[in-house]
């Protein structure tokens, strides 16, 4: 039997990091849902749509194709048949996400998506509403959390590190991250919630490494591993 660990939190907590390395030490894959969300929204840019043009999002959402190569190093994702894997991290796809995100059909695409990318695999899926909606029945369900002072530093050194984004100041980082923080909390379905089940892992003022440490711990305390 294939198992599921969900990794639920915020924007800028780590998840991805974490979930990562993780999965590297356990032997496991990652799954990151908001590449999907993401990947759409590339589509919707490059189709010229308006983000009011919902029914227009929710066909492109049946249209297209999103795959993904996951059991490489690096997880690779597609927009039909193209690499869009640095793609959907630019600022441009940040700031129309969440309102592709909120609409009711776009979720029940993508959720299908997720479900069939896990199908008989050990994952660790990671995103807002794994433990809630995904997989509620998921072996795993952890809560990670920091302060949205905490996670918009992280998040800018990252873009520092990595380059994409790098001209954004610290300021613009939070801002971004606040905005994102309030839509994923507030949208009526699949909002950004602690599952009752989920254990929840603070991860303000830890470093990366104890964070690993703690998520792991939770993990082989619920899997044999
Ligand atoms: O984790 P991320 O920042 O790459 O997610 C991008 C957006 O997708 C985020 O604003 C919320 C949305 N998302 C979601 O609604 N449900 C998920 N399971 C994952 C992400």
């Amino acid at each position: 039997m294939s198992y599921v660990i969900a990794i639920d939190g915020p924007a800028g907590v780590g998840k991805g990091t974490i979930a990562k390395r993780v999965a590297d030490d356990l032997g496991l894959i990652t799954i990151d849902t908001g590449a999907t969300y993401r990947c759409l929204t590339v589509a919707v840019i490059d189709n010229g749509i308006k983000i009011n043009e919902v029914d227009k999002i929710i066909k492109l959402s049946k249209e297209i194709n999103i795959d993904m190569q996951l059991e490489e190093k690096e997880a690779r994702i597609f927009l039909n048949g193209k690499d869009v894997t640095t793609r959907i991290r630019e600022d441009d796809i940040n700031n129309f996400v969440s309102p592709v995100s909120a609409i009711k059909e776009v979720r029940a695409e993508m959720v299908n998506l997720q479900r069939k990318l896990a199908q008989g695999k050990n994952v660790i899926m990671e995103g807002r509403d794994i433990g809630t909606v995904v997989f509620p029945d998921a072996t795993v369900k952890i809560f990670l959390d920091a302060s949205l002072e905490e996670r918009a530093m992280r998040r800018y050194n990252q873009n520092q590190e990595t380059g994409i984004d790098k001209d954004l100041t610290y300021e613009e980082v939070y801002e971004s991250i606040k905005t994102r923080d309030y839509n994923d909390r507030n949208k009526p379905i699949g909002a950004l919630k602690q599952a009752e089940d989920a254990i929840l892992v603070d991860t303000t003022g830890k470093t990366i490494e104890e964070n690993i440490k703690r998520v792991e711990e939770v993990i082989k305390s619920k899997v044999n591993i």
